[in-house]
């Protein structure tokens, strides 16, 4: 986060997106009075206003948005004022119809709804500049705007087009990256392979549908690319506003628990002033609060610290195919989480929910009900909640364990020519974050090529991919007295999607004293007993390999099958530290035992030294004090040992603290 851009904020913002325009004015001073009752203190105004603002190409009507930044200053509610940049109006793609995107297929989409815009097209940059300019211009000094709201979530409905301009964008963006060389880029492609090979530039297009696989670095290509194109919109943007308002800064908000099209995070967040994230549940999550913590440290990492949650929501969603209501205390306990994850803000989608259009069956703080409602008072109580907090903001989340996320090594993972097709790089993180997370373990997550100095123990749980030096990085924070363990199918092939060889896993075979000559993945729902330091009954799932040790030791074996005797679980002393390989994905509880071994060899100590199951617990670290996050998931509340004063009820706490059925302590501990 840039230091000289921060939120003029005190403690702990809270509000949502707040749609005015969808109104009529005599509402909006309803809006005012509630917001107060809410404690809302900041919201996130314009968002898709662009065919209001803009009405004709040029002309501008800023009639209702100095209104409504007027009251919201009358009423002391800050504005994070957005560029509506994520909807242009009907009118510009009627002029400009080549702005449409097109998808793989070849179908040129139409206007209609929002974010259907070619990332490519110069006419929409030329728009959505100076759209952002005037509003730059009109606002830069507005004493309500502490905030700029770049577009919103780049990339949720549009993260490729695969037009002809895009294919022209595509071509320019590989000339600079391989240096004008064609041959560079045959190479780095392969595509001596199946008769692919270029003679000219022209000839390269995106990764439009074929008869039969894509070329895979070609793909992966289009990812990088495709990430660029959006960023590159995102500094234009984010410079025009920086240029009016030098002081004002600014974010866009991030969704980094989204589908495999996911932007690469890492290189937008230190382009932004202020990291944020949107957060939503899914109804088929069994744990989603495994989610809201994975996501929140995620978030986290990246910000380098504390990060503002610009959405999620007080109920159901309208996007799922059924959209489920939350239970009673999750609103609070999946907001007070963001929290403990670092989040120096909460925030919605939206204020008021909305009476027409294609997300009038989106919850919202103001439900249809109106204010007697369970969601409003759930509301209320939020905003009290976070007052109570406001010491927290700009404390932290110290860890001893880092785990590695490459967006990179998730997008060449899930490319279509693997081993196995049911590989999922979320789902593979998840299932190894998820035991740290209910042992109250702190996890940090980093790039390969990160300083691990800060660290004992170091996960790699999916990196297929890896570069020479990140490689390098993992390796020698082992040799270097660190432990670090690596899950199957790492360290397969490099940046260009490469097959390193020699045996697999490949990067990592040295340091893992392990060579794979041969994998064996395992079918849908098919098993492997495994046998050694595991406990009764444990299965190999997903994936098995025929590890050969060369220096490391056997920690548990594949008990039957074409590799009956097998190691399957190994461990090498690698110069002073240890490196662990798991050639499989265990069956969860076994996954969970090895993960608790790997880390108690490390020296990583929970948060408590006794938790009750089903009580998550986190520590913010603030410059004089710690700060407790105890959350109860288990509905059965409980007593955790504590000193100290609890935040939410004013409470001093001297031996233990009571954490409610359903509920939230926060301790604040003196140091
Ligand atoms: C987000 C989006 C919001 C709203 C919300 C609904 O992806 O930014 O504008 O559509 O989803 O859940």
């Amino acid at each position: 986060m840039s230091t000289e851009r921060r939120l003029r904020l005190p403690g702990l913002a809270y509000g949502g997106d707040y749609n005015p325009e969808q109104w009529p004015e005599e509402v909006w001073a309803e809006d005012m009075r509630l917001m107060r009752e809410a404690g809302v203190t900041m919201v996130s105004v314009g968002i898709f206003s662009w065919a209001l603002l803009e009405p004709k190409e040029g002309a501008y009507d800023f009639s209702r948005m100095d209104k409504i930044l007027g009251l919201l200053h009358d009423n002391g509610i800050a504005a994070d004022l957005a560029t509506p940049t994520a909807a242009p109006p009907a009118w510009f793609f009627k002029a400009y119809p080549e702005a449409l995107p097109v998808d793989r297929d070849g179908r040129r989409l139409s206007y209609g709804s929002r974010q259907t815009f070619c990332p490519s097209s110069p006419a929409y940059r030329t728009a959505a500049l100076r759209m952002a300019g005037a509003l730059a211009e009109r606002y830069a000094d507005h004493p309500a705007v502490v905030m700029w709201h770049v577009h919103n979530e780049y990339g949720c409905h549009n993260a490729a087009c695969y037009c002809d301009t895009s294919a022209a964008a595509f071509r320019s963006w590989l000339r600079a990256k391989y240096a004008d060389s064609l041959d560079a880029l045959n190479q780095a492609w392969g595509t001596t392979f199946w008769s692919q090979w270029y003679y000219d530039w022209d000839e390269i297009l995106p990764p439009r549908v074929t008869g039969a696989d894509s070329n895979p670095t070609h793909q992966l290509d289009w990812r990088r690319f495709c990430n660029d194109e959006l960023l590159s919109l995102y500094v234009a943007e984010r410079d025009v506003l920086r240029r009016a308002a030098p002081a004002v800064p600014a974010t866009t908000n991030f969704m980094v628990n989204f589908s495999i099209e996911a932007l690469d995070y890492w290189r937008w967040a230190p382009e932004l002033d202020i990291v944020s994230n949107d957060h939503y549940l899914r109804a088929d999550d069994p744990a989603s609060e495994v989610d809201v913590a994975l996501c929140g440290d995620l978030v986290r990492s990246m910000a380098g610290g504390p990060w503002l949650l610009m959405e999620h929501s007080t109920g159901a969603v309208n996007w799922q195919s059924v959209n489920r209501a939350k239970d009673p205390g999750e609103m609070r306990r999946n907001a007070l989480a963001h929290v403990a994850h670092g989040a120096d803000g909460i925030a919605y989608f939206q204020w008021r929910a909305a009476k027409a259009g294609s997300e009038q069956w989106h919850s919202a703080m103001l439900p249809h009900a109106g204010t007697d409602s369970q969601i409003w008072q759930d509301v209320v109580r939020l905003g009290a909640d976070l007052r109570a907090l406001a010491e927290v903001r700009g404390s932290t989340v110290a860890a001893d364990v880092a785990i590695v996320w490459d967006w990179n090594a998730r997008w060449a993972l899930e490319l279509p020519s693997q081993p196995s097709s049911a590989l999922r790089f979320v789902d593979l993180v998840r299932s190894w974050y998820e035991p740290l997370w209910r042992a109250g373990v702190a996890v940090d997550f980093v790039l390969p090529d990160a300083d691990l100095s800060s660290y004992r123990l170091v996960l790699a749980p999916s990196l297929y991919l890896i570069d020479d030096t990140g490689a390098a990085n993992l390796t020698s924070f082992a040799e270097q007295g660190g432990t670090l363990a690596v899950g199957f199918h790492s360290g397969a092939v490099d940046e260009n999607c490469h097959v390193r060889l020699g045996g697999y896993p490949g990067a990592f075979r040295d340091a893992l004293g392990v060579r794979t000559d041969e994998l064996f993945p395992l079918l849908p729902g098919e098993t492997r007993p495994l046998t050694g330091q595991v406990p009764e009954g444990a299965d190999a799932t997903l994936w098995s390999e025929r590890v050969r040790l060369t220096d490391a030791v056997a920690i548990a074996s594949y008990a039957d099958g074409p590799l009956a005797g097998v190691p399957a679980v190994t461990r090498n002393a690698h110069g002073t530290g240890t490196a662990w390989y798991l050639s499989t994905h265990p069956d969860p509880a076994t996954l969970a035992a090895l993960l608790d071994r790997v880390r108690d060899e490390a020296g990583v100590r929970p948060v408590l030294a006794t938790r009750p199951d089903g009580v998550e617990a986190v520590r913010r670290r603030g410059p004089d004090a710690d700060y407790l996050f105890l959350i109860d998931h288990s509905g059965n509340g409980t007593e955790v040992p504590a000193h100290g004063l609890e935040l939410l009820t004013g409470k001093p706490v001297h031996g233990s603290v009571t954490v409610p059925a359903g509920g939230v302590a926060v301790v604040r501990e003196e140091r």
